[in-house]
């Protein structure tokens, strides 16, 4: 998938610098509520959609932005430096290790441009988050997708990838993985990274740690200069609405990266939102115990209802809809689902197309998920 400007597409006026330009597609993001509103006129609506946490935000976040409000018209610090100072006391790290990002999104894009050009490859897994392939597109790269194994990561094969291509540059790795939910052994990552060239950067994605703190893999950072992890302030913080993220790396890799981003990337809110909220980690405790219980009754729910899922280490688990009735699949189960003020995620841009993926809610959410699934497949509603 090699695409650099091709003579044709050079003579169209507005030619994008790539060809594989046009073969992106937007990426898809869960549906807003407000829209659901505004298309079905339904007001009670349930989203179960975007991973985001159900139980808000730590309370002390609100009084960090109120403390703010009079200092709109100030640009914010474009260091980040008492934010980037808590996150380095957090994760035991140097500041000059440490890149902050408009959401994880914006990282995963700087370290793309930084590192990859038209003649460099991507490797990265089948079912993985779609952004990686569409950073390889973006700067006319290759994208090398990896047959999943069980629904995750393939260790073995995307090492004989980057292997078998001298020209890769970045390997990105999401654990716990968007959508599957699947998780990754630490030792075996170790030995991933341990037999990789040193030119190649991994970017290790934990962008749902906090629900999993056994795929945390700082400690990688102690040894290898070409790892970097990538976090986010979007998901357990409750905060995707601000754009927070943040990339730990070697000190090189992260001067390389500063340079790339815009001079504040970060709103002066969102530095305060998510220092505060990185000083609350009972909140973050409360919200991962909650998910843990709830995902516990979702999936005997689904026991229940015969619907296959894949174990989850996330906030999410995705759910499979192969009943034994005639046009019944996940793309009508969803639309009966947004009919009732239920959002969800169908997976048909992963190639899933009998999966959907569902956000762990509260009990109230999660029941209402059910309820109205069990009307759907029992009553045939479709
Ligand atoms: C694996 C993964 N990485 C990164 C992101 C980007 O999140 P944000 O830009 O809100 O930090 C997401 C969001 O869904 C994700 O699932």
């Amino acid at each position: 998938m090699q695409s650099t400007k091709s003579s044709e597409s050079s003579l169209l006026p507005l030619a994008p610098a790539y060809d594989s330009i046009l073969e992106l597609a937007p990426y898809q993001t869960g549906k807003p509520v407000e829209e659901l509103t505004r298309e079905y006129g339904i007001s009670d609506v349930v989203k179960l959609a975007s991973n985001e946490n159900p139980l808000g935000c730590s309370p002390q976040v609100t009084l960090a932005i109120t403390e703010q409000l009079g200092q709109l018209a100030r640009y914010p610090d474009g260091n980040g430096y008492y934010l980037k100072q808590a996150l380095a006391d957090f994760n035991d790290i140097d500041i000059e290790r440490i890149t902050l990002g408009n959401g994880s999104n914006d990282l995963l894009d700087i370290l793309a441009r930084s590192f990859v050009g038209s003649d460099d490859a991507i490797v990265y897994s089948q079912y993985a988050f779609v952004v990686y392939s569409m950073l390889a597109k973006m700067q006319g790269a290759t994208g090398i997708e990896v047959p999943a194994q069980r629904y995750g990561h393939d260790l073995k094969a995307m090492s004989q990838a980057v292997l078998d291509n001298p020209n890769t540059k970045m390997v990105f790795i999401a654990n716990p993985n968007n959508p599957t939910g699947t998780q990754l052994k630490q030792d075996e990552l170790h030995q991933f990274v341990a037999g990789l060239p040193p030119s190649v950067l991994v970017v290790l994605d934990e962008a749902y740690i906090e629900y999993s703190p056994d795929s945390n893999n700082r400690a990688l950072l102690d040894t290898y200069d070409n790892v970097v992890i990538v976090r986010t302030f979007s998901k357990a913080y409750g905060l995707a609405g601000l754009r927070v993220g943040y990339a730990l790396s070697s000190a090189r890799v992260a001067e390389l990266l500063n340079r790339i981003r815009q001079p504040f990337n970060v709103s002066r809110v969102g530095l305060a939102a998510a220092e505060a909220a990185l000083g609350d980690q009972d909140f973050i405790a409360n919200s991962r115990e909650s998910n843990k219980e709830q995902m516990r009754w979702l999936e005997k729910q689904f026991d229940a209802l015969g619907l296959g899922f894949v174990k989850s280490h996330a906030n999410f688990i995705m759910v499979e809809i192969e009943v034994e009735m005639e046009d019944v699949s996940a793309i009508t189960v969803n639309k009966a689902l947004l009919e009732q003020g239920v959002i969800v995620r169908p997976l048909i841009a992963y190639g899933l197309k009998n999966w959907l993926r569902i956000t762990v809610g509260v009990a109230e959410d999660n029941l209402r998920l059910i309820d109205t699934l069990r009307s759907i497949l029992l009553d045939d509603q479709v």
